[in-house]
């Protein structure tokens, strides 16, 4: 699997300890920056990644920001994109299950990377359901 992974500086920790993780996984890991801990705008980023996931180059995607608020909603902002901010595993799994999100938002200043690692996981390791939320994820499309 090919995955795109974005974060501004709050969430550039993160990002890089995912990123370390998602490696040892043996998943391609496309990184679209930030590349430090130096103020940048979260859009950019959630703009970007979104961008790399809808154009079909990725399957997946990972955005950071502080909260994971912004970036999910930058990239909730590209036509094709299911984002889904998550803050633990439960959620995580759920976003893939029933919501089939492509893109999974999560907080540099909300989760420890040990919470992350686990919640990426569960996103990653669990499989869309179908049925009748195939449905309800095709309506997301009429919006
Ligand atoms: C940056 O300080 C912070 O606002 C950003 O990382 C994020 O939390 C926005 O939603």
């Amino acid at each position: 699997m090919k995955l795109a992974i974005a974060a501004d500086h709050g969430g550039f920790e993160l990002k890089e300890q995912i990123k370390e993780h998602l490696i040892k996984r043996d998943i391609e890991v496309v990184d679209l920056g930030t590349h430090d801990c130096q103020s940048v705008d979260y859009p950019t980023f959630g703009k970007a990644c979104g961008e790399e996931v809808a154009s079909g180059r990725v399957e997946r995607g990972i955005v950071c920001c502080g909260t994971g608020v912004g970036i999910s909603i930058a990239a909730n902002k590209v036509k094709g994109i299911r984002c889904a901010l998550a803050t633990n595993v439960f959620m995580a799994e759920m976003a893939k299950r029933h919501n089939n999100a492509n893109i999974l938002a999560l907080g540099g200043r909300v989760l420890s990377p040990e919470e992350a690692i686990v919640m990426v996981d569960a996103w990653l390791d669990n499989k869309f359901e179908g049925g009748r939320h195939q449905r309800r994820v095709d309506m997301l499309d009429q919006i």
